[in-house]
């Protein structure tokens, strides 16, 4: 047997490791191919290679600082307290921490250094001045959009602000290892060659609104879902997001007219921080605090006229709240809701009111509030566990910190109190259960 066999056994081992080792051998050279970035091919045109004058980049300075607005660099690019654009803000990753540089025109600490075409790199291709691919804390995969005229006001902008000689801090985790040049893996599967165009068929408002969302405003880099690598899942486009523990809100038009925004009031949200659907707060109280509210009073208004444009080109605006059906309606028959309501009135009324719709200065309405009528609950339970700071809002508006209720009531009782909340003012009929808040505060 094993004789008859030998040499058909060797040859045909013989023929599958030669196999085996010429995948291996394609497989390495393939990896090193997209390792040294040869797939990558920077969409950077050549023209700006030539530096701009001295009188262009004037002229330029106050479109670039509306950009800049839009594009939230300094929400990003300062400690809160810090130097303007310093860098310095941490950015948590289940991978370790990133942590934003200086983009003041600082030769040693900044981005003094930088010409024209080395800007338009780092925005459009993600890749940074003697640093190479950038990581996509930085988010490049929305301003990778921009146009080389306004990437040029961007940068004319950028060098005029003040330079602070702020060192750059340490990242940790796998960012302390030489790691950016297997980003262009990441690259490879996360970072499309997006480009927004311009439809005629659609206002200017909607446009501008497009082109600023989809690229430079980065609202997506919250609010659409991201897939294992961290990579922004376009095909689900401001669908809804999770971003530090926290269910970040669907806020495609359908969504935002279900929760009972209208283009006046969206883009009162946007503008101030506050409406009568709710205040801004967490990460969107960045996005209000340091974009929305410093922008131009027509951009803010062409994002919320973009948000609320459904697919077939058409407005939408509040739509009427669903009822309360089913399950909810099984309990209220039971009589189970009455003590979700008496814990409202005992914990909550104080400040949001008996009715729902909040005191003006003290804590915002509840009824009709986004959060409440979100259909994943996961928002709403972390703000009643852990309370809200104090917010400042644009326009001297204030309101008062909202505290955690986490030592105050157990998990039935908020389970029982949300459950008639979302019933009551949300229009949401599944109930929350007692175990949905043990896994957020076990
Ligand atoms: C969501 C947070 C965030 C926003 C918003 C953001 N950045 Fe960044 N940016 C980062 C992080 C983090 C890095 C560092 C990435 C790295 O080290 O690879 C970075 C890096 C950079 C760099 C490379 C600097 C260097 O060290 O070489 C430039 C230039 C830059 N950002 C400019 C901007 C501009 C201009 C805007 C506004 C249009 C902006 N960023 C908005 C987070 C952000
Ligand atoms: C001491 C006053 C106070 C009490 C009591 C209070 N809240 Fe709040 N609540 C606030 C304030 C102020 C905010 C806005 C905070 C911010 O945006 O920074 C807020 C925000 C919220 C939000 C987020 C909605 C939004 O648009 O900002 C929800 C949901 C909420 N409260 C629910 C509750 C519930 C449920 C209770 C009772 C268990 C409760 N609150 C008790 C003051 C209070
Ligand atoms: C850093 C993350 C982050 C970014 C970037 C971000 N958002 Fe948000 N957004 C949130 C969070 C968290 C909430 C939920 C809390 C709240 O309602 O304030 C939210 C809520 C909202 C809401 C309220 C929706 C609802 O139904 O309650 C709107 C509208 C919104 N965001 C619009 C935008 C727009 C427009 C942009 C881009 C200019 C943007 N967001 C960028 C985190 C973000």
């Amino acid at each position: 047997m094993k004789n008859f066999d030998h040499y058909g056994y060797k040859r045909k081992q013989g023929r599958w490791k030669r196999w085996f080792l010429g995948l291996i051998a394609l497989g390495v050279i393939g990896s090193l191919a997209i390792l040294l970035g040869t797939f990558r091919t920077s969409s950077v045109a050549s023209n700006v290679e030539q530096p701009l004058s001295e009188a262009e980049m004037v002229a330029l300075i106050p479109k670039g600082r509306e950009l800049a607005l839009a594009g939230d660099c300094f929400g990003c690019h300062s400690r809160p307290n810090g130097e303007m654009g310093a860098g310095g803000v941490a950015i948590a990753t289940p991978f370790g921490t990133v942590y934003s540089t200086n983009i003041t025109p600082d030769k040693t600490y900044g981005i003094g250094s930088y010409t024209r075409a080395d800007f338009h790199r780092a925005l459009k291709d993600g890749i940074g001045k003697g640093k190479g691919n950038l990581y996509p804390a930085m988010p490049f995969v929305f301003t990778h959009v921009t146009t080389p005229a306004d990437l040029d006001a961007l940068y004319a902008y950028m060098m005029s602000i003040p330079a602070m000689a702020v060192p750059n801090a340490k990242n940790s985790g796998v960012f302390e290892l030489p790691v950016r040049p297997f980003m262009n893996f990441w690259a490879l599967l996360n970072f499309p060659d997006r480009k927004v165009v311009e439809d005629p068929e659609r206002s200017a408002a909607w446009n501008r609104g497009a082109y600023l969302v989809e690229g430079l405003a980065h609202c997506g880099a919250c609010h659409s879902p991201r897939n294992v690598m961290m990579g922004v899942e376009f095909s689900k486009s401001l669908q809804g997001g999770f971003v530090d523990n926290m269910a970040i809100p669907d806020i495609t038009a359908a969504a935002l007219a279900n929760h009972g925004y209208t283009l006046a009031d969206l883009t009162q949200y946007l503008a101030t921080g506050v409406s009568k659907e709710g205040t801004s707060f967490a990460g969107m109280n960045t996005v209000t605090h340091f974009s929305t509210s410093q922008m131009q009073a027509q951009d803010v208004k062409a994002i919320a006229t973009y948000l609320l444009t459904d697919r077939k080109g058409k407005l939408l605006s509040a739509d009427v709240l669903p009822m309360p059906i089913n399950e909810v309606s099984k309990l209220m028959d039971k009589g189970e809701l009455a003590q979700g309501r008496n814990l409202y009135m005992a914990a909550c009324a104080a400040c949001h009111g008996e009715d729902g719709y909040g005191i003006p200065h003290v804590a915002p309405a509840l009824k009709g509030n986004a959060i409440v009528e979100m259909s994943n609950p996961e928002t709403l339970i972390a703000v009643v566990l852990n309370g809200l700071e104090t917010t400042t809002y644009s326009h001297a508006e204030r309101m008062y910190a909202m505290p955690g209720f986490k030592d105050r009531l157990n998990a039935q009782e908020i389970a029982d109190l949300l459950t008639w909340l979302r019933a009551e003012w949300g229009g949401e009929s599944v109930a929350v259960s007692p175990k949905s808040i043990a896994v957020i505060n076990p």
